[in-house]
């Protein structure tokens, strides 16, 4: 099922989200609906949160070369915890929860990161590049933050005066159609 997508600045996406106790049939349904989700909006990773579900799951899925997001390299992370952190790396990043949006972000060059698959087997994964970029901005939602909580005081402050606009702009469509 394609879920709704909550956006900026909706409250709810500052919940920290708790840990899966049951790998079930409703833990199962909810790795189907993110990822029908993520498809669905053209993204490249999304957490649970972000359809309004505070649980420690995420998915990621990497494009390859060829720009096709392959379902065997699908990601689906329950309880995640970051171990290792390394290097430096920037980076323009995006957000499904705050669409047409993009600014540079300084995150680890790479990482180690520990966490369930669906069958609550425990996985370790280490990675670099944009892979580690997705698996901590993922992580950050999952602890009720956002990437944009990482930009400079005067991004920030250009970034929510667009965003009222916009906000505005849309609310204004809605009364006039
Ligand atoms: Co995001």
């Amino acid at each position: 099922m394609v879920c709704e997508i909550l956006t900026y600045p909706n409250k709810i996406l500052r919940k920290k989200s708790k840990d899966v106790m049951k790998f079930d049939n409703k833990l199962h349904t909810l790795l189907d609906n993110l990822y029908e989700t993520m498809m669905f909006y053209s993204g490249v990773g999304l957490a649970g949160i972000q359809i309004g579900i505070d649980l420690n799951v995420l998915i990621i899925n990497i494009p390859n070369e060829d720009n096709v997001q392959e379902k065997e390299t699908l990601i689906e992370a329950i309880n995640p915890v970051i171990t290792h952190k390394n290097g430096e790396q920037v980076f323009s990043e995006g957000c499904l929860s705050v669409p047409d949006f993009h600014e540079e972000i300084v995150r680890a060059q790479s990482i180690i990161v520990e966490y369930y698959d669906r069958n609550g087997k425990k996985q370790t994964m280490e990675c670099e590049d944009f892979l580690a970029v997705a698996w901590q901005h993922e992580m950050e939602h999952l602890r009720g933050h956002l990437f944009i909580e990482k930009l400079s005081f005067l991004k920030r402050k250009k970034f929510e005066k667009e965003w009222k606009k916009r906000l505005k702009l849309k609310s204004d469509k809605k009364s006039t159609l």
